[in-house]
């Protein structure tokens, strides 16, 4: 059976740069060792990234974007080869904030699957999961882009079109890709109701970067994951 997934996307919020960044990490790690039951993973910002790989323990550390090219040079381009270098685990790959075409995913996926990092990749629309799930990446996520940033989670305003999208990721995918979601999860019962609908995972940013206490509301998701699942 698969783990449940909890995956931090930090973006460029400023409340997890730099040392904040590492103070969070430890926080995570801190609360994967009470859940030994779920995978954790953080996606940091990129001038954060080498710090968190060198640092992680339990948690896995994914880049946010990465480029289909070789080391070499390649101005201001994140390689693929350059994540599996500095020992990150994977790299999320068209994310709303940061769309690139399907051969570029494609590409990515690719260059992931021969250095054996994983990839989360994302799409907005059924539409567009539905392409993105033939390519087979590790993870599929569907995360309207509207509803980033509201705290009005995918898994209470969409709950059809999330059922729809782990269907579709399943079969475009012939059963290889992993369903997750995003957008607008804030609490434990977004979590569940996303699990509930079949996803196997959530991708959460704002409800973790700006909660008060960041240690207490990744409890809450990861409680509500092991209790939807176990
Ligand atoms: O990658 C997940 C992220 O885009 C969701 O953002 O702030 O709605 O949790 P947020």
């Amino acid at each position: 059976m698969v783990k449940p997934v909890i995956i931090l996307n930090l973006k460029s919020y400023k409340e997890v740069l730099g040392e904040n960044g590492l103070k969070t990490l430890t926080i995570i790690e801190d609360v994967a060792k009470e859940y030994p039951q779920i995978t954790f993973v953080v996606a940091p910002n990129l001038t954060c990234l080498s710090e968190f790989a060198r640092r992680k323990k339990r948690v896995k550390v994914y880049a946010q974007h990465a480029d289909p090219i070789p080391v070499g040079a390649y101005t201001g381009h994140i390689p693929v080869e350059a994540l599996k270098i500095l020992k990150a685990d994977g790299t999320l790959i068209n994310h709303s904030e940061r769309q690139v075409s399907l051969d570029i995913i494609s590409r990515v996926i690719s260059e992931a699957q021969r250095l054996e990092i994983d990839v989360v990749a994302c799409g907005g629309s059924i539409d567009e999961i539905s392409k993105i799930a033939t390519l087979r990446p590790k993870y599929v996520a569907f995360e309207p882009p509207e509803l980033i940033g509201t705290g009005i989670s995918v898994s209470k305003a969409r709950p059809e079109d999330l059922k729809k999208s782990v269907k579709v990721i399943l079969e475009r995918s012939g059963n290889i890709s992993i369903p997750i979601c995003g957008a607008g999860i804030s609490s434990g019962e977004d979590v569940r109701l996303a699990l509930e609908y079949g996803a196997n995972g959530i991708l959460v940013a704002s409800a973790f970067v700006k909660a008060t206490d960041k240690k207490k509301k990744l409890i809450e998701f990861a409680s509500a994951a092991e209790s939807a699942v176990y």
